[in-house]
């Protein structure tokens, strides 16, 4: 079994809430973590007990203040090329996974741990966060997918102020650029919002989710065709028993019983 130091994972019915847990270095995320980090994820893809995901960062100061600054002394081209792309991978797998996945962010949310909320697909935001990508005023710029997700998420010109100024943003103007989808005032309504939300998706087919995250993560994909994945999708979906389910349902005026098959 694996031992995570720098994260804290429970499962409260299906919910698995990983809690990025350096504190003391406002959660900042250095290699272990990001190690621990991919392999609970990747764990939860086929892991029947888990239905949706909630990633947060530990105390109320922080959600994850950057990828670990004290690892980047020894970088240079090579290695750097490295680091930039196992970091992409790890939030590529984040983005990708199967199942719903908010992140609640709490406190700052900067550099690596703005690009990890926004590799998410939800961001549920309390009124003590603040989310920035301070790189350029290290020297380097966001390279764990955030000049693109920022872009798509937020359009070109807010995302271009964002990264070439280096300055925060707080969460009202989160929330009114459509980078924090809800705003809330405490950590702990934002844990309940998040959990509120998987609720809801939970009771639609799982399979259906897994379709709708992969086509819409089709359409920002230079490689795939969005609207071929839509269709293939949807083709997959006729041939499951969750399709024959919610359909009879509807019609014997019931409530749907899925199973993810
Ligand atoms: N990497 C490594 N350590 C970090 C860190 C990071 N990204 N962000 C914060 N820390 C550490 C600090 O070095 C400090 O450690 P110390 O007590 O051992 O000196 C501790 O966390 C607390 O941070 P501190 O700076 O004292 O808190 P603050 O309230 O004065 O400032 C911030 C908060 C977020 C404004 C400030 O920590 C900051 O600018 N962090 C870096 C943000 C950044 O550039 N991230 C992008 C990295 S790519």
């Amino acid at each position: 079994m694996h031992i995570n130091k720098n994260i804290i994972v429970s499962n409260d019915g299906g919910i698995l809430t990983i809690t990025i847990n350096r504190p003391e270095k406002l959660n900042a995320l250095n290699t272990d973590t990001i190690a621990e980090l991919k392999l609970c994820v990747e764990n939860s893809y086929d892991d029947k007990n888990v239905k949706g995901l909630i990633i947060t960062g530990s105390g109320n100061k922080a959600f994850v203040a950057g990828a670990d600054i004290s690892e980047f002394v020894d970088l240079n081209e090579i290695n750097g090329k490295k680091f930039a792309e196992q970091g992409q991978e790890v939030f590529a797998s984040i983005e990708n996974c199967p199942k719903p996945i908010i992140a609640v962010v709490n406190g700052y949310a900067l550099g690596g741990g703005c690009e990890l909320a926004m590799a998410c697909h939800i961001r549920v935001a309390s009124e003590n966060a603040y989310f920035g990508l301070p790189e350029v005023s290290l020297g380097i710029l966001p390279a764990f997918g955030g000049t693109q997700r920022l872009t798509q998420i937020v359009g070109k010109g807010k995302a271009l102020e964002m990264m070439l100024t280096g300055e925060m943003i707080d969460a009202n103007a989160a929330f009114s650029t459509g980078l924090a989808n809800h705003l809330v005032a405490t950590k702990e309504d934002a844990l309940e919002s998040a959990k509120t939300m998987l609720q809801k998706m939970f009771k639609n087919a799982p399979l259906s989710i897994a379709m709708i995250i992969n086509s819409v993560n089709a359409s920002f994909s230079n490689i795939e065709d969005g609207y071929q994945t839509e269709v293939n999708g949807f083709a997959n979906c006729c041939k499951t028993l969750d399709f024959k389910e919610g359909t009879s349902a509807f019609l014997e005026k019931r409530k749907p019983a899925f199973k993810g098959e």
